[in-house]
Protein backbone atom coordinates (compact mmCIF):
# COMPACT_ATOMS: atom_id res chain seq x y z
CA UNK A 1 0.00 0.00 0.00
CA UNK A 2 1.67 3.55 -0.97
CA UNK A 3 1.15 5.90 1.55
CA UNK A 4 0.37 9.23 -0.01
CA UNK A 5 2.42 12.27 0.33
CA UNK A 6 1.33 15.85 -1.19
CA UNK A 7 4.76 16.77 -1.86
CA UNK A 8 5.84 13.85 -3.68
CA UNK A 9 5.99 14.47 -7.48
CA UNK A 10 2.87 12.03 -9.67
CA UNK A 11 5.67 9.88 -11.30
CA UNK A 12 6.48 8.51 -7.83
CA UNK A 13 2.78 7.22 -7.04
CA UNK A 14 3.07 4.88 -9.53
CA UNK A 15 4.74 1.88 -8.23
CA UNK A 16 1.95 -0.77 -8.07
CA UNK A 17 0.63 -1.20 -11.87
CA UNK A 18 -2.78 -2.80 -10.02
CA UNK A 19 -3.38 0.51 -7.89
CA UNK A 20 -2.70 4.12 -8.06
CA UNK A 21 -3.34 7.01 -5.44
CA UNK A 22 -3.67 10.25 -6.05
CA UNK A 23 -4.41 13.70 -4.98
CA UNK A 24 -7.82 13.74 -5.16
CA UNK A 25 -9.70 15.11 -8.13
CA UNK A 26 -12.32 17.84 -9.18
CA UNK A 27 -14.63 17.89 -11.36
CA UNK A 28 -14.52 21.30 -13.32
CA UNK A 29 -17.59 20.68 -15.54
CA UNK A 30 -21.18 18.71 -14.00
CA UNK A 31 -24.82 19.11 -14.74
CA UNK A 32 -26.26 18.34 -11.12
CA UNK A 33 -30.14 19.12 -11.91
CA UNK A 34 -32.65 20.13 -9.32
CA UNK A 35 -35.15 18.07 -6.98
CA UNK A 36 -35.54 14.38 -6.57
CA UNK A 37 -32.12 13.53 -9.12
CA UNK A 38 -30.35 16.22 -7.72
CA UNK A 39 -30.45 14.18 -4.45
CA UNK A 40 -29.67 10.71 -6.67
CA UNK A 41 -26.89 12.23 -8.82
CA UNK A 42 -24.61 14.17 -6.47
CA UNK A 43 -23.92 11.09 -4.48
CA UNK A 44 -22.18 9.63 -7.34
CA UNK A 45 -19.96 13.32 -8.13
CA UNK A 46 -19.05 13.18 -4.41
CA UNK A 47 -17.36 9.84 -4.05
CA UNK A 48 -14.41 10.28 -5.99
CA UNK A 49 -14.35 14.07 -6.72
CA UNK A 50 -13.61 16.95 -3.87
CA UNK A 51 -14.85 20.15 -5.73
CA UNK A 52 -17.01 20.53 -8.70
CA UNK A 53 -18.12 23.53 -10.71
CA UNK A 54 -21.79 23.16 -11.18
CA UNK A 55 -23.78 24.35 -14.04
CA UNK A 56 -25.96 26.72 -14.17
CA UNK A 57 -28.79 25.29 -16.92
CA UNK A 58 -31.60 24.45 -14.55
CA UNK A 59 -34.91 26.09 -15.31
CA UNK A 60 -35.27 29.13 -14.80
CA UNK A 61 -31.45 29.49 -14.89
CA UNK A 62 -29.32 30.78 -11.93
CA UNK A 63 -28.80 33.96 -12.74
CA UNK A 64 -28.58 35.43 -9.19
CA UNK A 65 -26.39 35.62 -6.04
CA UNK A 66 -29.63 34.55 -3.67
CA UNK A 67 -30.83 31.73 -6.34
CA UNK A 68 -27.05 30.34 -6.99
CA UNK A 69 -26.95 30.28 -2.94
CA UNK A 70 -30.44 28.34 -2.66
CA UNK A 71 -29.26 26.11 -5.36
CA UNK A 72 -25.96 25.47 -3.08
CA UNK A 73 -27.92 24.80 0.06
CA UNK A 74 -30.03 21.77 -1.74
CA UNK A 75 -26.71 20.53 -3.73
CA UNK A 76 -25.21 20.37 0.32
CA UNK A 77 -28.32 19.11 1.61
CA UNK A 78 -27.97 16.18 -0.98
CA UNK A 79 -24.23 15.24 0.11
CA UNK A 80 -24.15 11.96 1.91
CA UNK A 81 -23.01 12.57 5.22
CA UNK A 82 -19.95 10.89 5.16
CA UNK A 83 -18.55 12.27 2.27
CA UNK A 84 -16.58 15.90 1.77
CA UNK A 85 -17.61 17.56 -0.73
CA UNK A 86 -17.76 21.20 -2.37
CA UNK A 87 -19.84 22.81 -4.75
CA UNK A 88 -18.35 26.28 -6.67
CA UNK A 89 -21.30 27.97 -8.29
CA UNK A 90 -21.79 29.23 -11.68
CA UNK A 91 -23.71 32.42 -12.82
CA UNK A 92 -25.84 31.75 -16.24
CA UNK A 93 -25.19 34.87 -18.63
CA UNK A 94 -27.87 36.21 -20.39
CA UNK A 95 -27.96 39.31 -22.83
CA UNK A 96 -29.27 41.42 -19.27
CA UNK A 97 -26.56 40.39 -17.35
CA UNK A 98 -26.09 42.87 -14.43
CA UNK A 99 -21.43 42.98 -14.27
CA UNK A 100 -22.04 44.65 -10.50
CA UNK A 101 -24.73 41.61 -9.44
CA UNK A 102 -21.97 39.11 -10.68
CA UNK A 103 -18.91 40.84 -9.36
CA UNK A 104 -20.55 40.91 -5.91
CA UNK A 105 -21.39 37.10 -6.09
CA UNK A 106 -17.76 36.88 -6.68
CA UNK A 107 -16.12 38.57 -4.07
CA UNK A 108 -18.13 36.94 -1.77
CA UNK A 109 -17.86 33.72 -3.00
CA UNK A 110 -20.94 32.83 -4.56
CA UNK A 111 -20.12 32.22 -8.06
CA UNK A 112 -16.59 30.85 -8.47
CA UNK A 113 -17.52 31.57 -12.38
CA UNK A 114 -19.88 32.68 -15.16
CA UNK A 115 -20.82 30.42 -17.96
CA UNK A 116 -21.46 31.51 -21.58
CA UNK A 117 -24.39 29.99 -23.37
CA UNK A 118 -25.00 30.68 -26.72
CA UNK A 119 -28.86 30.95 -26.52
CA UNK A 120 -30.37 27.71 -28.20
CA UNK A 121 -27.11 25.85 -28.29
CA UNK A 122 -27.99 23.18 -25.60
CA UNK A 123 -30.52 21.76 -22.88
CA UNK A 124 -32.00 24.99 -20.85
CA UNK A 125 -30.34 27.18 -22.66
CA UNK A 126 -32.96 29.71 -24.56
CA UNK A 127 -31.84 31.90 -22.31
CA UNK A 128 -28.32 32.49 -23.08
CA UNK A 129 -26.46 35.27 -25.07
CA UNK A 130 -27.90 36.31 -28.17
CA UNK A 131 -24.84 37.91 -29.25
CA UNK A 132 -21.41 38.36 -27.61
CA UNK A 133 -21.83 42.49 -27.87
CA UNK A 134 -24.28 42.27 -25.56
CA UNK A 135 -22.12 40.84 -22.77
CA UNK A 136 -19.00 42.97 -23.51
CA UNK A 137 -19.94 44.80 -20.36
CA UNK A 138 -19.81 42.01 -18.05
CA UNK A 139 -16.38 40.37 -19.66
CA UNK A 140 -15.17 43.81 -19.11
CA UNK A 141 -15.74 43.56 -15.58
CA UNK A 142 -14.31 39.65 -15.29
CA UNK A 143 -11.55 40.56 -16.98
CA UNK A 144 -11.05 42.85 -14.29
CA UNK A 145 -11.35 41.07 -11.13
CA UNK A 146 -10.11 37.70 -12.28
CA UNK A 147 -13.37 35.65 -12.65
CA UNK A 148 -13.33 32.60 -15.08
CA UNK A 149 -15.94 32.82 -18.33
CA UNK A 150 -16.83 28.86 -18.95
CA UNK A 151 -17.63 29.21 -22.91
CA UNK A 152 -20.38 25.91 -24.37
CA UNK A 153 -18.35 27.34 -28.18
CA UNK A 154 -20.45 26.25 -30.13
CA UNK A 155 -22.65 28.83 -32.74
CA UNK A 156 -26.31 27.68 -33.68
CA UNK A 157 -26.05 29.48 -37.08
CA UNK A 158 -28.74 27.50 -39.23
CA UNK A 159 -25.98 27.21 -42.44
CA UNK A 160 -23.70 25.31 -40.06
CA UNK A 161 -23.48 21.99 -40.12
CA UNK A 162 -23.97 20.96 -36.48
CA UNK A 163 -20.46 18.65 -36.43
CA UNK A 164 -18.89 22.01 -37.56
CA UNK A 165 -19.99 23.95 -34.82
CA UNK A 166 -17.09 24.11 -32.54
CA UNK A 167 -15.04 24.87 -34.94
CA UNK A 168 -16.79 27.67 -36.72
CA UNK A 169 -17.49 29.02 -32.69
CA UNK A 170 -13.16 29.52 -32.87
CA UNK A 171 -13.19 31.16 -36.02
CA UNK A 172 -16.36 33.31 -35.73
CA UNK A 173 -16.61 34.29 -31.97
CA UNK A 174 -13.40 32.94 -29.97
CA UNK A 175 -10.47 34.54 -31.84
CA UNK A 176 -11.93 37.62 -31.65
CA UNK A 177 -12.67 37.39 -28.03
CA UNK A 178 -9.47 36.74 -26.77
CA UNK A 179 -8.07 39.57 -28.64
CA UNK A 180 -10.63 41.98 -27.17
CA UNK A 181 -9.73 40.36 -23.41
CA UNK A 182 -6.80 39.47 -23.64
CA UNK A 183 -6.28 38.85 -19.75
CA UNK A 184 -9.63 37.32 -19.33
CA UNK A 185 -9.77 33.43 -17.97
CA UNK A 186 -11.03 31.47 -20.04
CA UNK A 187 -12.13 27.71 -20.12
CA UNK A 188 -13.34 26.04 -23.12
CA UNK A 189 -15.72 23.65 -21.90
CA UNK A 190 -16.14 20.42 -23.26
CA UNK A 191 -13.89 20.56 -26.31
CA UNK A 192 -14.13 17.65 -29.00
CA UNK A 193 -12.18 18.58 -31.91
CA UNK A 194 -8.46 18.68 -32.93
CA UNK A 195 -9.09 22.73 -33.81
CA UNK A 196 -9.69 22.89 -30.60
CA UNK A 197 -6.59 21.16 -28.77
CA UNK A 198 -4.66 23.69 -31.39
CA UNK A 199 -6.36 26.56 -30.10
CA UNK A 200 -5.94 26.24 -26.58
CA UNK A 201 -2.14 25.54 -27.06
CA UNK A 202 -1.58 28.16 -29.24
CA UNK A 203 -3.30 30.80 -26.80
CA UNK A 204 -1.99 32.35 -23.48
CA UNK A 205 -2.13 30.73 -20.08
CA UNK A 206 -5.18 32.83 -19.50
CA UNK A 207 -6.90 29.69 -22.00
CA UNK A 208 -7.85 26.51 -21.10
CA UNK A 209 -9.48 23.68 -21.86
CA UNK A 210 -11.69 20.77 -19.94
CA UNK A 211 -11.94 17.48 -21.45
CA UNK A 212 -15.01 14.79 -20.61
CA UNK A 213 -14.54 11.08 -20.41
CA UNK A 214 -17.00 10.31 -22.94
CA UNK A 215 -15.37 12.43 -25.94
CA UNK A 216 -12.04 10.51 -25.03
CA UNK A 217 -13.71 7.34 -25.20
CA UNK A 218 -16.67 6.98 -28.54
CA UNK A 219 -16.50 8.96 -31.93
CA UNK A 220 -19.39 9.67 -33.84
CA UNK A 221 -20.30 6.54 -35.06
CA UNK A 222 -21.29 5.53 -31.21
CA UNK A 223 -24.51 7.42 -32.01
CA UNK A 224 -25.45 5.33 -34.94
CA UNK A 225 -23.89 1.94 -34.39
CA UNK A 226 -26.61 -0.34 -35.73
CA UNK A 227 -28.97 1.81 -34.76
CA UNK A 228 -29.33 5.10 -33.45
CA UNK A 229 -27.96 5.23 -29.97
CA UNK A 230 -29.52 8.27 -28.09
CA UNK A 231 -27.84 7.21 -25.04
CA UNK A 232 -24.25 8.39 -26.92
CA UNK A 233 -25.91 11.49 -28.30
CA UNK A 234 -24.35 14.93 -26.15
CA UNK A 235 -23.52 18.40 -27.10
CA UNK A 236 -21.06 18.97 -28.57
CA UNK A 237 -21.15 16.09 -30.68
CA UNK A 238 -18.77 13.60 -30.39
CA UNK A 239 -16.60 13.92 -33.93
CA UNK A 240 -14.27 11.65 -36.39
CA UNK A 241 -11.64 9.50 -35.20
CA UNK A 242 -9.03 11.99 -36.00
CA UNK A 243 -10.19 14.75 -33.57
CA UNK A 244 -10.64 12.20 -30.68
CA UNK A 245 -7.12 11.02 -30.87
CA UNK A 246 -6.10 14.32 -30.65
CA UNK A 247 -8.29 14.67 -27.39
CA UNK A 248 -6.43 11.93 -26.06
CA UNK A 249 -2.88 13.22 -26.57
CA UNK A 250 -3.97 16.47 -25.11
CA UNK A 251 -5.55 15.17 -22.45
CA UNK A 252 -2.20 12.97 -21.54
CA UNK A 253 0.08 15.13 -22.49
CA UNK A 254 0.59 17.02 -18.82
CA UNK A 255 -0.12 20.28 -20.22
CA UNK A 256 -1.47 22.59 -17.70
CA UNK A 257 -3.80 23.56 -20.36
CA UNK A 258 -6.28 20.50 -20.14
CA UNK A 259 -8.30 19.28 -17.25
CA UNK A 260 -10.90 17.00 -16.10
CA UNK A 261 -14.56 17.84 -16.88
CA UNK A 262 -16.93 15.32 -16.49
CA UNK A 263 -19.82 17.07 -18.63
CA UNK A 264 -22.33 14.40 -16.64
CA UNK A 265 -25.34 15.37 -18.14
CA UNK A 266 -28.62 13.08 -16.55
CA UNK A 267 -31.75 12.85 -18.59
CA UNK A 268 -34.54 10.61 -18.08
CA UNK A 269 -35.19 7.34 -20.70
CA UNK A 270 -38.24 8.65 -21.24
CA UNK A 271 -36.62 12.19 -22.26
CA UNK A 272 -33.79 10.75 -24.01
CA UNK A 273 -35.48 7.53 -26.28
CA UNK A 274 -38.19 10.06 -27.67
CA UNK A 275 -38.67 11.44 -30.98
CA UNK A 276 -36.93 14.86 -29.84
CA UNK A 277 -34.19 13.07 -27.65
CA UNK A 278 -32.16 15.61 -25.03
CA UNK A 279 -28.86 15.59 -25.28
CA UNK A 280 -26.13 14.81 -22.58
CA UNK A 281 -24.45 11.93 -21.32
CA UNK A 282 -25.05 10.04 -17.63
CA UNK A 283 -20.95 9.28 -17.06
CA UNK A 284 -20.63 10.19 -13.34
CA UNK A 285 -21.24 6.86 -12.08
CA UNK A 286 -18.05 6.04 -13.93
CA UNK A 287 -16.06 9.14 -14.34
CA UNK A 288 -12.66 8.58 -12.95
CA UNK A 289 -13.04 4.72 -13.84
CA UNK A 290 -13.30 5.52 -17.38
CA UNK A 291 -10.17 8.20 -17.37
CA UNK A 292 -7.80 5.98 -15.63
CA UNK A 293 -8.54 3.78 -18.23
CA UNK A 294 -7.61 6.16 -20.84
CA UNK A 295 -4.71 7.14 -19.22
CA UNK A 296 -3.85 3.79 -19.01
CA UNK A 297 -4.53 2.57 -22.32
CA UNK A 298 -2.10 5.91 -23.54
CA UNK A 299 0.27 4.63 -21.53
CA UNK A 300 0.50 7.91 -19.44
CA UNK A 301 -0.87 6.60 -15.57
CA UNK A 302 1.81 8.99 -14.81
CA UNK A 303 0.11 12.34 -16.44
CA UNK A 304 -3.41 11.11 -14.97
CA UNK A 305 -2.81 13.73 -11.65
CA UNK A 306 -1.99 16.53 -13.28
CA UNK A 307 -4.85 16.37 -15.33
CA UNK A 308 -7.57 15.40 -12.59
CA UNK A 309 -6.24 17.11 -9.85
CA UNK A 310 -3.39 19.81 -10.06
CA UNK A 311 -4.46 21.52 -13.55
CA UNK A 312 -7.93 22.79 -12.35
CA UNK A 313 -7.08 23.87 -9.22
CA UNK A 314 -4.14 26.11 -10.37
CA UNK A 315 -6.15 27.47 -13.30
CA UNK A 316 -9.18 28.83 -10.76
CA UNK A 317 -6.60 29.73 -8.34
CA UNK A 318 -7.81 27.19 -5.57
CA UNK A 319 -5.63 24.68 -3.40
CA UNK A 320 -4.77 21.87 -4.30
CA UNK A 321 -6.80 19.17 -2.23
CA UNK A 322 -4.98 17.29 0.04
CA UNK A 323 -6.98 14.13 0.68
CA UNK A 324 -6.15 11.45 -1.78
CA UNK A 325 -7.75 8.61 -3.83
CA UNK A 326 -7.40 4.99 -4.95
CA UNK A 327 -8.04 3.31 -7.74
CA UNK A 328 -7.56 -0.31 -8.15
CA UNK A 329 -7.73 -1.97 -11.12
CA UNK A 330 -9.79 -4.53 -10.36
CA UNK A 331 -13.17 -4.90 -13.02
CA UNK A 332 -16.15 -2.52 -12.20
CA UNK A 333 -19.73 -3.85 -13.58
CA UNK A 334 -21.11 -0.22 -15.54
CA UNK A 335 -24.94 0.05 -13.58
CA UNK A 336 -27.85 -1.11 -17.06
CA UNK A 337 -30.09 1.24 -15.48
CA UNK A 338 -30.66 3.60 -12.32
CA UNK A 339 -33.92 4.30 -11.10
CA UNK A 340 -34.09 7.80 -9.82
CA UNK A 341 -37.83 9.03 -8.69
CA UNK A 342 -39.68 6.32 -10.73
CA UNK A 343 -37.81 7.01 -13.72
CA UNK A 344 -34.97 5.76 -15.39
CA UNK A 345 -31.71 7.06 -15.85
CA UNK A 346 -28.92 5.26 -18.29
CA UNK A 347 -25.38 5.72 -17.60
CA UNK A 348 -22.28 5.70 -20.32
CA UNK A 349 -21.71 2.70 -21.25
CA UNK A 350 -24.18 0.73 -18.94
CA UNK A 351 -23.98 -2.95 -18.69
CA UNK A 352 -20.18 -2.78 -19.61
CA UNK A 353 -17.23 -3.47 -17.46
CA UNK A 354 -14.59 -1.30 -16.74
CA UNK A 355 -11.50 -2.42 -15.72
CA UNK A 356 -11.02 -0.13 -13.23
CA UNK A 357 -13.08 0.91 -9.64
CA UNK A 358 -12.34 3.96 -7.29
CA UNK A 359 -11.63 2.17 -3.69
C1 LIG B 1 -26.00 19.34 -21.09
C2 LIG B 1 -27.30 19.22 -20.29
O1 LIG B 1 -28.08 18.29 -20.53
O2 LIG B 1 -27.52 20.05 -19.40
N1 LIG B 1 -26.05 18.44 -22.21
C3 LIG B 1 -25.01 17.97 -22.91
O3 LIG B 1 -25.24 17.30 -23.94
N2 LIG B 1 -23.77 18.16 -22.54
C4 LIG B 1 -25.77 20.76 -21.50
C5 LIG B 1 -24.41 21.01 -22.11
O4 LIG B 1 -23.40 21.00 -21.41
O5 LIG B 1 -24.36 21.22 -23.32
ZN1 LIG C 1 -22.35 20.70 -19.76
Amino acid sequence: MQIFDSNRPPQDLIHDPRQIIIRQPDDWHVHLRDGAILTSVVPFTARQFARAIVMPNLDPPIISRTMAKAYRDRIVAAIPKDLEFTPLMTCFLTDVSDGEEIAQGFSEGIFAACKLYPSGATTNSNRGVTNIKNIYKVLDKMQTIGMPLLIHGEVVDKDVDVFDREAVFIDRILKKLVKDFPNLKIVLEHITTINSVEFVESSSDNVAATITPHHLTINRNAMFDGGIKPHYYCLPLAKREVHRLALRKAATSGSHKFFLGTDSAPHSVSSKESSCGCAGIFNAPCAMETYVQVFEEEGRLEALETFSSINGAKFYGLPLNIKSITLRKIDTLIPGNIKIDNQYYIPFNAGETINWSVV
